[in-house]
């Protein structure tokens, strides 16, 4: 697939201050000279806080790690982790067109998607709330199928689950991560075989699907107030590190 820049681009990006101190807190890791070992991350978090990566996002990283905005680009364009258009302002869809997924109905997944947001991938809903895109496993096969919404996985769907998930998240509502026919984790669907012990008096959400309810970031733009910044390969925390 051809991967290009946007044709509409912001006119500018930066870092909010908490995902800044963030990003120089990663440089940090690195020796001198070897900054661009950070382009990956910082991408990722410039793409974390605005939805896509735009060319000022891109140009924005290359000056932080002074690289050529070529380098950085092939990085940008390469990795199909980079979305290189504008997403839905509410969630980005990736649905698992996989093995597993597509033998237990992947594609009604993707008919749900072309129905409620738009026929093609990579198109933005006519609200701009939601775009969706196919793509490949997500390492999630025992609970197919599933789509990764936002950050976070939602599992053994159905294509009228998708709808609903989409109508709640059209609403504001977070539904809870995970499996959405009520397993655990990735049990078998008729419960557990093995390991009952550990059954009673477990926590109410596995350990992924308590953390997203934790930070409560599942859809939400980072900007880095997120979680504590700590720099501990420094021994101090970032703020002070930048000072
Ligand atoms: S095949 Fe869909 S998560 Fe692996």
């Amino acid at each position: 697939m051809l991967r290009r820049l946007h044709k509409d681009q912001p006119a500018s990006f930066e870092f909010t201050s908490a995902n800044l101190a963030w990003a120089r807190g990663q440089i940090s890791k690195y020796p001198e000279g070897r900054q661009a070992s950070a382009v990956i991350p910082l991408l990722w978090r410039a793409q974390e806080q605005e939805g896509w990566l735009s060319r000022p996002a891109i140009e924005f990283v290359a000056e932080m790690l002074g690289m050529a905005y070529i380098r950085v680009l092939e990085v940008a364009t390469f990795y199909f982790m980079f979305q290189l258009q504008p997403v839905g302002s509410v969630a980005h869809i990736q649905i698992c067109g996989t093995t597993s997924c597509m033998i237990c109905g992947a594609e009604d997944l993707v008919a749900v998607a072309k129905e409620l947001i738009a026929p093609a991938p990579h198109t933005l809903s006519a609200d701009g709330k939601f775009s969706w895109e196919e793509v490949e496993c997500l390492g999630a096969c025992a609970n197919a199928p599933m789509a990764q919404i936002g950050k976070d996985y939602y599992e053994d769907l159905t294509g009228e689950k998708l709808r609903e998930l989409i109508g709640r998240f059209s609403k504001g509502e977070v539904p809870v991560p995970g499996s959405q026919i009520g397993r655990y984790a990735a049990e078998p669907a008729s419960g557990l075989t093995s390991l009952t012990d550990h059954e009673a008096g477990r926590a109410k959400h596995n350990a992924s699907a308590a953390l997203a309810v934790g930070i409560g970031d599942t859809v939400k733009r980072i900007d880095g107030t997120e979680v504590p910044l700590t720099t501990p390969w420094l021994g101090k925390s970032a703020g002070a590190a930048k000072e």
